[in-house]
């Protein structure tokens, strides 16, 4: 089977891609992606030979590039996207132009080349919620810019699913953390900068709550949702683990043995989702997906991921670890 794999050298679609072709050789993958400020080719490094896989650097918005692409694919994943909030508040129209454009091009294609596609969506569709969790039948309530693209976008892929009969699935996914992901986001950030003694920035009072799974086990869910998901429907997938961020990062400084003087509270960001919550009970009792990565054994193995692939990251730009980044201007 030949997939489509949109934003291949981002954090999570460069882990599914490596995932696909260490599990079987039943997958042939063309990865598509604008090499945006958040790609890494080093994350695909250890595949780029594999005569499985093919790069081709594109935008999702050039209609002609997606037509010639799709054509020669059974199906589409869906992970390019703009992704980081913070930035959605310094320049929203690049994430309009991702995450809405770029779906909408897509969609518009596989409608008439009938074939099937996965978006890759977020629980930040929901916004925040103070208790309770969110399931399938929720409605949207976005937040930010970036989470308000990913609902639009959603809206969309629902709309041609009724209109067109267009063979849609959306998977929702919280806070994933593992390998791969840049820099600029809490986990990655905390570890270099811990590594580095320098001040780890905390948004207000650090008692925002995010549930966190591990990446392998989102990629997990996605090629679930994928195989043996039904067309028009929408899946969550959650970690069940829910934990505030001051509490993450004090289990990063006690992991690779930093003190929490290192801690800094920093102004907090407008709009700041206190917590998202979603049950991922559908896609389990359906699909029979569950998380596998506790998070103690995962957590470890990230540390040890980013302290031992410094090459990685090392030459990311400095203005990232900015404390307060939508306080930037558009060049964040
Ligand atoms: N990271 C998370 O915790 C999380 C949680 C839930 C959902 N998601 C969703 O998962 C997907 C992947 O997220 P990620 O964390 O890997 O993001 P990422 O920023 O690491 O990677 C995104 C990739 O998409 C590419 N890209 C962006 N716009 C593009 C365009 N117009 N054309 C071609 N390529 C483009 C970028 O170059 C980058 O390589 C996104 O759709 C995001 O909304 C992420």
């Amino acid at each position: 089977m030949k997939i489509l794999v949109t934003g291949g050298l981002g954090f999570i679609g460069s882990n599914f891609i490596l995932k696909l072709l260490h599990d079987s050789d039943e997958y042939q993958i063309i990865n598509v992606d604008a090499e945006l400020y958040g790609s890494n080719i080093k994350n695909v490094s250890k595949i780029k030979d594999s005569s499985n896989y093919e790069f081709v650097k594109g935008n999702i918005t050039n209609k002609r590039l997606m037509e010639e692409l799709i054509s020669k694919c059974d199906a589409v994943i869906n992970f390019a996207a703009e992704s980081f909030v913070d930035r959605s508040i310094a320049d929203p129209n690049s994430f309009l132009v991702s995450n809405i454009r770029g779906t909408f091009t897509i969609l518009d294609i596989i409608t008439k080349q009938k074939k099937r596609l996965v978006q890759i969506s977020t629980d930040e569709v929901f916004g925040s919620l103070k208790s309770g969790t969110a399931n399938e039948k929720s409605a949207l309530n976005p937040s930010s810019p970036y989470a308000a693209t990913k609902a639009a976008a959603e809206l969309l892929i629902n709309s041609y699913s009724k209109t067109y009969n267009t063979d849609v699935i959306i998977t929702r996914c919280t806070n994933n953390y593992g390998p791969r992901q840049y820099p600029e986001k809490l986990i990655p950030k905390t570890i270099i900068l811990a590594k580095q003694n320098k001040k780890i920035p905390i948004y207000g009072k650090g008692t925002n709550i995010r549930d966190w799974i591990y990446v392998d086990d989102h990629c997990d869910g996605v090629l679930t949702a994928f195989l043996k998901g039904k067309s028009g429907e929408s899946y969550n997938f959650s970690g069940n683990n829910e934990i505030n961020n001051f509490v993450i990062v004090k289990k990063i400084l006690e992991l690779i043995n930093k003190s929490e003087d290192l801690i800094e509270f920093v102004e907090d960001r407008p709009g700041h989702d206190f917590r998202y919550s979603m049950s991922s009970e559908k896609i389990s009792k359906e699909l029979g997906w569950k998380p596998k990565v506790n998070f103690e054994k995962g957590i470890q193995d990230t540390i040890k991921w980013y302290l031992d692939h410094e090459d990685h990251w090392k030459d990311s730009p400095s203005s990232i670890f900015n404390p307060t980044p939508w306080k930037n201007s558009k060049k964040i």
